[in-house]
């Protein structure tokens, strides 16, 4: 059996109980992890520990597709604990964070202060429309993976975004993949373990996917793999 394969039965029964459509306890499950009683180790848990050592990308790589990418008028959705928007050395004229848990958005904004930040509670799955000023810029880091459904049913999640950007605007972000990967042991456990309650779900993710429902939104799209992760950018 394949490493891929011998990870899907941690997916298995969540997939074989639904459409593929995402329900409300997915979207829960997915985000219900990120605590303040958490919030305080995520840095060091996941841009710390399992991007050296587990996804096998570090997060300088992260921080350097955010210098090459932000802009000074920027929407930053899902935005966690705002670890890449402290760390850039950017400066920002309006910066929008987005996010469905609130834990994370009063986290990020007290992080970073310095800019202003205008919050939103959103859930990225929702079909109502944002109804914000384009931005220039818009992130998209590491929720992707988290989201239930397949890419294509993740996706809507950029379908979401798209009308919140301005002509020429980049998203970009990256996700961690969890099909046609070779993870070490740390990887594969953490996969298993993320999947089964929930916090991931990647099972199905693979690069190809991404690159297809980016390339049907977007004209110029880039995608590079670094370990598990996939960095992405779209115009
Ligand atoms: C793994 S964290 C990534 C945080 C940050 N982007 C980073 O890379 O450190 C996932 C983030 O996505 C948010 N999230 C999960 N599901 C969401 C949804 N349906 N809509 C909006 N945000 C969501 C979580 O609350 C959390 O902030």
């Amino acid at each position: 059996m394949s490493e891929t394969n011998a990870l899907k039965g941690a997916g298995r029964d969540r997939r074989a109980k639904g459409s593929g459509t995402a329900d409300l306890d997915a979207i829960a499950k997915a985000h219900a992890i990120y605590t303040p009683l958490s919030l305080p180790f995520y840095d060091i848990a996941v841009h710390g520990l399992s991007n050296r050592f587990a996804w096998k990308c570090p997060t300088p790589k992260l921080v350097e597709l955010y210098r090459r990418h932000l802009s000074r008028n920027h929407l930053e959705a899902a935005v966690g604990t705002g670890l890449f928007l402290d760390r850039a050395g950017r400066a920002f004229d309006r910066l929008v964070l987005l996010d469905i848990n609130t834990n994370c958005l009063e986290t990020a904004a007290g992080r970073l202060g310095r800019f202003s930040p205008e919050c939103r509670r959103t859930n990225l799955l929702s079909p109502e429309p944002l109804d914000l000023r384009p931005f220039d810029s818009v992130g998209l880091t590491y929720v992707l993976h988290c989201l239930p459904g397949y890419m294509s049913e993740k996706l809507v999640a950029v379908d979401h975004l798209r009308p919140s950007m301005a002509d020429g605007a980049t998203l970009f972000g990256a996700t961690i993949l969890g099909r046609d990967i070779r993870p070490n042991a740390p990887a594969r456990a953490l996969l298993r373990a993320y999947n089964r309650r929930g916090v991931f779900n990647n099972l199905e993710d693979d690069l190809g996917a991404l690159r297809e429902g980016l390339e049907s939104r977007f004209a110029h799209v880039e995608i590079a793999q670094h370990g598990l992760v996939a960095l992405f950018s779209a115009s």
